[in-house]
């Protein structure tokens, strides 16, 4: 199968060969050259590759224009990647246009196989950002001036890549064309691998977002400064973690604290500023609203106690995606007939998506292909070589299907 050969191709981009695990950011060599990779394949099979505005790029087949069908993921990675998150989704696109010519389609309606840009946030600290431009729920200016580790700015960052920044902004146009949007994506956990089936399809995403927490103390030497004249901004933000922690367990949700910045970051100097990101979601929206409120209370309370200045602000927000049960039923329908059994497995997520962001304005549907692991946002993330076969078939039924409505 075609998949096969391409994944080899994009296999080593950004890879990094100690730990397996992947660094490809957004508008970073290693991301640049992941987009040299699809443009070629994809022109290699005569689709015609085009940048929007926000730098997501859309392949088609056919002519761009209304009732097109839609389906791709992202190349972008967190760091220390798995290869499968995102990736997967876009080689499988391909493959699936490869097994639709194979089987003599034509399309009647137009067909585009995209990559979403900045889909971690890894780099630019907003996850979905290309996708969230395209849908109008970031303004431009913001996503302009968000900057990445070393202070340079999306906009900067796009602008030596080859894109305008000026151009960024919502895309009402190309999203109405869009009769239907599906996203294939490797599981991130492993409910399917508890069953017979290497293809599920999503029920739905629950609510999540991205919190940053700013706690200002004051530098002082380690060794001389007495305890009680201290203002150590690390004690506060250890609160904070475990306090995150209990109300996740407490509200049978996720809180995660995965990034901080320790200034100035010496081993022999109370820290002036610890700057960290809370990650939350839960099943609903007012229960991550609960975790989320708990956190910065806690955070506050302990600030407070230690003198210790202390801000929350939160920098993006998903709210809950229940995808249409008429699609993803079809989905289930049409996947089915090739799985070990028809009654497909459909899933819910913690995980966000592109699929997630556009769901509010494009019909969206997405399938998730078996992860033995279980594991994501890690090297140790795998999906079986048929496995990922039967995603590109299940896929390329889809689209089929979808293309023949
Ligand atoms: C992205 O994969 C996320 O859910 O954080
Ligand atoms: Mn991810
Ligand atoms: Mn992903
Ligand atoms: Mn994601």
């Amino acid at each position: 199968m075609s998949f096969d050969r391409l994944w080899a191709d994009l296999a080593p981009v950004g890879r990094d060969d100690d730990s397996g695990g992947y660094h490809r950011y957004t508008w970073a060599d290693a991301d640049t050259e992941a987009r040299a990779w699809f443009t070629d394949a994809a022109t290699a099979r005569g689709l015609d590759v085009r940048a929007d505005r926000n730098g997501n790029l859309w392949a088609w087949w056919g002519t761009p224009g209304p009732g097109a069908v839609a389906t791709g993921s992202h190349l972008d990675s967190v760091p220390d990647g798995g290869a499968f998150d995102g990736p997967l989704g876009v080689a499988a696109a391909l493959a699936a246009v490869d097994e639709l010519r194979g089987r003599g389609v034509t399309p009647v309606r137009p067909l585009a196989v995209t990559v979403f840009a900045e889909e971690e946030g890894g780099r630019f600290g907003v996850p979905c950002l290309g996708s969230r431009l395209s849908a109008g729920e970031i303004s431009p200016e913001r996503a302009r001036g968000l900057t990445d580790a070393s202070g340079v700015t999306w906009g900067r960052a796009m602008e030596a890549a080859g894109h305008d920044p000026l151009a960024l902004g919502a895309d009402p146009g190309a999203l109405a064309d869009l009769d239907v949007f599906v996203e294939l994506h490797v599981e991130q956990g492993r409910a399917l691998e508890d069953t017979a089936h290497p293809v599920g399809v999503a029920s739905a995403i629950w609510p999540h977002g991205r919190w940053r927490m700013d706690f200002t103390g004051r530098a002082d030497h380690a060794g001389t400064t007495r305890l009680e004249d201290r203002n150590d901004p690390m004690l506060p933000f250890a609160h904070a973690i475990l306090a995150a922690r209990s109300l996740a367990e407490r509200h049978d949700a996720r809180a995660t604290v995965a990034r901080a910045l320790v200034s100035p970051n010496g081993t022999n100097a109370i820290p002036s500023l610890v700057s960290a990101w809370l990650d939350a979601r839960a099943a609903d929206s007012g229960t991550l609203d609960a975790v989320v409120a708990g956190v910065r209370e806690a955070a506050a309370d302990a600030a407070r106690d230690h003198g210790v200045g202390y801000a929350m602000t939160g920098e993006s927000l998903t709210p809950l995606v229940g995808f249409a049960h008429g699609l993803r039923d079809r989905l289930a329908a049409v996947v089915g007939t090739r799985a070990p059994d028809p009654r497909v497995p459909v899933l819910p997520t913690g995980a966000g998506h592109d699929a997630g962001v556009l769901a509010a304005h494009v019909p969206t549907a997405m399938l998730y292909v078996r992860n033995p692991t279980g594991v994501s946002h890690s090297p140790r993330e795998h999906a079986r070589p048929d496995d990922c076969h039967a995603g590109v078939l299940a896929l390329a039924d889809v689209l089929q299907d979808l293309l023949a409505r």
